[in-house]
């Protein structure tokens, strides 16, 4: 049997929940196209849809809303009395710690529990980092709002509570990668969920998955001028390095959610101009906003060219992670929080997958071909 080192091309499970089809640049979520979803309906809309019939849920999103809002404030009250981790540690690693000491089970609580931690957590952590106090969440607003609202210790306005539930929906799901394959392992030993999703969250860390959208605003720092773009990038990959927010395992054309994050960056720059209660601070943040765009789709065209004519065999194009990181900075939230932001939005999936795995009742364990030193024979 051939051994392939990345499991490419390897089927290693049947999902109603997520297709992505490579060779299209498609993404389908139990039915839906991405475009249809993003955009146009709330992280909670899409949690409906991914979890249906998998979890005992409530019959309507308003009733699953509300539930999430409780969750928030459950998890909340939870938030552990050690702040010196928080100065100490990388968000993600707190984030991490503070998960694992949540309860462990299969139900619907318990689900509800690790849809809302991330949230809650991320915006706590950042604030003590920062030097501030925790906020409690809002049990009338949506998961997005309440997030920015944690974050913030104020309101969010209406536009950037849509572009943060923009990228929430555009992340919830995304094929067997390798956060939601290392989840739904986890699920078939039937360790619980909140076991999966600190597998899934580990995973997610690495550079080459959900580490990648804080690098793409330090490679756009450090370029700074779009005529700088062509010699950093020729350096970058001289030195051997990967330009962070281009390339993917299975698309071979353009990552579908790049364009859905794109337009939600736009949108947000537009009403930002049009805000009309924050004229002059909106028009400033608008400019900002729109010369960071510019820069960045300078940046991404040239990157792309150099891509093409350095690696013609390999079809590299602009990731989800690339407008990722755009849009997160210009919600406010720091970089060194991305990946969390990104588990705000993929546990929904985690957790989708790891009840599915369940259902299918199969313990994952493949194996391996042996090619160490054979065994001494036994002395005579
Ligand atoms: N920049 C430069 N070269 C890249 C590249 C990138 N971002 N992504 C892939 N390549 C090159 C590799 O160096 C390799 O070239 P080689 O054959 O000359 O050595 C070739 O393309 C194939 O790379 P491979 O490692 O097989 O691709 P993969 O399918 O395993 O990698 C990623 C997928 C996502 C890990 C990879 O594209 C990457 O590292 N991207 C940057 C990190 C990132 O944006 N991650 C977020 C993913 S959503």
């Amino acid at each position: 049997m051939q051994v392939d080192p990345g499991l490419e091309g390897v089927i290693a499970a049947e999902t109603v929940l997520s297709e992505v089809d490579g060779q299209a640049g498609r993404l389908t979520i139990r039915g839906h196209l991405l475009e249809e979803l993003a955009g146009h309906c709330s992280f909670e809309a899409v949690l409906q849809i991914l979890l249906d019939g998998l979890l005992e849920l409530p019959g309507s999103e308003a009733a699953l809303q509300a539930d999430l809002a409780r969750a928030r404030a459950q998890v909340f009250a939870l938030l552990p009395p050690d702040r010196d981790s928080c100065r100490r540690l990388p968000p993600i690693e707190v984030l991490r710690a503070w998960i694992a000491q949540l309860p462990d089970g299969d139900d619907y609580p318990t689900a509800l529990q690790l849809l809302a931690a991330p949230a809650v957590f991320t915006a706590a952590i950042l604030r003590i980092r920062a030097g501030d106090e925790p906020v409690a969440p809002e049990p009338c607003l949506r998961h997005a709002a309440d997030f920015l609202r944690m974050l913030r210790n104020a309101p969010a306005s209406d536009y950037e509570a849509a572009a943060l539930d923009s990228y929430l929906v555009t992340v919830a799901d995304h094929g067997l990668n390798a956060s939601t394959f290392t989840a739904r392992v986890v699920a078939s030993t039937r360790a619980g969920l909140t076991s999966a999703v600190i597998a899934a969250l580990s995973a997610l860390k690495g550079p080459l998955h959900g580490g990648a959208p804080g690098p793409v605003l330090d490679m756009l720092d450090a370029i700074g001028q779009p005529e700088r773009a062509r010699l950093w990038i020729e350096a970058a990959l001289q030195r051997n390095e990967r330009l962070m927010g281009f390339g993917h395992r299975i698309y071979r054309v353009r990552d579908p959610r790049a364009d859905a994050l794109r337009a939600a960056l736009r949108a947000l720059a537009t009403s930002c101009a049009h805000s009309d209660n924050t004229v002059s601070s909106g028009q400033s943040k608008s400019r900002a906003l729109s010369e960071r765009l510019a820069l960045a789709e300078s940046v991404e065209r040239e990157a792309l060219r150099i891509l093409h004519r350095d690696k013609p065999q390999r079809a590299l194009d602009t990731n989800v992670e690339f407008y990722t990181a755009l849009l997160l900075e210009a919600l406010g939230v720091p970089r060194e929080a991305f990946t969390c932001m990104f588990a705000v939005g993929r546990v929904g999936g985690w957790i989708a997958h790891a009840r599915e795995q369940l259902r299918c009742g199969r313990l994952i364990r493949p194996q391996s071909r042996y090619i160490g030193p054979a065994p001494a024979p036994a002395a005579a």
